[in-house]
C-alpha cells in the first residue's frame, strides 16, 4: 500500500515538474490570441513611460503596447504591479511582456530576453535647490533615495558597498565608509516626498523622471550624476519577454522597430512629457 502512494505521489510529482517546464511559454502569440489579451506589467510611477492619469495607466510604453496589442489583434491589459516583480513575473509566464522604462543589464538578462533598445538614459540625481552636485563625491556621507530594484538602486549601492570589475577584481565605491547610506522607496514619486520633507538628501532616478518629478515639485531641481572623472551612467530601455519566447519577440522587435523609424517613439516621449507635468 505505502508502495502504491509512493508511485502515486511520484507520478504527481513528476505531472507538475513537467507541466511548469512549459511555465515561462505560456504568453506565445498562439496562447496571446487563443486568450484575445496582451497582459503587461509596468510600474506606473515614473513619468513620462508610465504614470497613472485619469485612474489609469498611461504613457510611452503603454503606447508602444498598445500597438503591439494591435498588431496581434487582442485587447491590451496593464497591470500596475512593484517595479522589482516584473522580471520574474515576465519569466513565470504571469505577464507576456515587462514594459516599465526598463534598462538592460546582464543579471535581468539571466532571467528574461530583452527586445531592441527603444530609447537611452542615464542616472540623475535630484536635490534641493539649496544643495549643489557636481559629481558623485558630493553624495558622500548623505542618505540618498533610490526606488528599489532599479538601476538607480544598484548604482548608489554599488559605490557605498564596493562591487568587483568586470574581470572579478574588487573595486572601491566613491561612497564607501563615506557614511553615505541608500534608502529604497517603491517608487520615485515616494523618495521625493522624502526629499521634500527632509528626510534624506538625494534621489538617484533616471533622467526623463527626475526632470518631471522636478517640474512638479517646487523647491527640488536635477542635475546628471558624474562620475569624479566626468562619465555618466548610460543605459539602454528595452521590453522584456519570456526567455526563448521567440513568436512574440519577433513582433514585439517588429513594432518597435516601426515606431523608432517613423519618429513615433520620440513623439510619444515628447507628448507625455508634457502631459505628465501637472499645471
Ligand atoms: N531604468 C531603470 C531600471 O530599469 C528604472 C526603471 C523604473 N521603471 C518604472 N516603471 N518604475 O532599473
Amino acid at each position: 500500500m505505502k508502495k502504491i502512494v509512493t508511485v502515486v505521489l511520484a507520478a504527481l510529482l513528476a505531472a507538475t515538474l513537467l507541466a511548469c517546464t512549459g511555465c515561462g511559454n505560456t504568453q506565445s502569440v498562439e496562447n496571446i490570441q487563443k486568450n484575445g489579451e496582451l497582459i503587461v506589467y509596468t510600474n506606473a510611477e515614473f513619468a513620462p513611460f508610465e504614470y497613472i492619469s485619469g485612474g489609469k495607466p498611461v504613457g510611452v510604453d503603454i503606447d508602444i503596447c498598445q500597438k503591439i496589442a494591435d498588431e496581434l489583434g487582442v485587447t491590451l491589459t496593464v497591470e500596475n504591479v512593484d517595479f522589482d516583480i516584473i522580471v520574474s513575473s515576465v519569466q513565470s509566464g504571469k505577464a507576456a511582456l515587462g514594459a516599465a522604462g526598463m534598462t538592460v543589464t546582464d543579471e535581468r538578462k539571466e532571467s528574461v530576453d530583452f527586445s531592441i533598445s527603444y530609447t537611452t538614459s542615464t542616472q540623475y540625481v535630484i536635490t534641493s535647490e539649496e544643495f549643489e552636485v557636481n559629481n558623485i563625491e558630493d553624495l558622500k556621507g548623505m542618505q540618498i533615495g533610490v526606488q528599489l530594484g532599479t538601476t538607480g538602486d544598484f548604482t548608489v549601492s554599488d559605490e557605498i558597498n564596493g562591487y568587483e570589475d568586470d574581470e572579478g577584481n574588487p573595486v572601491t565605491g566613491v561612497l564607501q565608509d563615506s557614511g553615505a547610506e541608500v534608502i529604497t522607496y517603491p517608487n520615485a514619486n515616494l523618495a521625493a516626498e522624502a526629499l521634500k520633507a527632509g528626510k534624506i538628501s538625494a534621489v538617484v532616478i533616471d533622467q526623463l523622471p527626475a526632470e518631471i518629478i522636478v517640474q512638479n515639485n517646487s523647491g527640488l531641481h536635477s542635475t546628471e550624476l558624474l562620475y569624479p572623472d566626468g562619465s555618466t551612467t548610460t543605459e539602454e530601455y528595452a521590453i522584456c519577454v519570456a526567455k526563448g519566447n521567440d513568436s512574440l519577440m519577433e513582433v514585439v522587435n517588429k513594432v518597435l522597430q516601426e515606431l523608432l523609424d517613423d519618429g513615433t517613439i520620440e513623439e510619444y516621449i515628447i507628448h507625455h512629457s508634457t502631459e505628465a507635468v501637472v499645471e
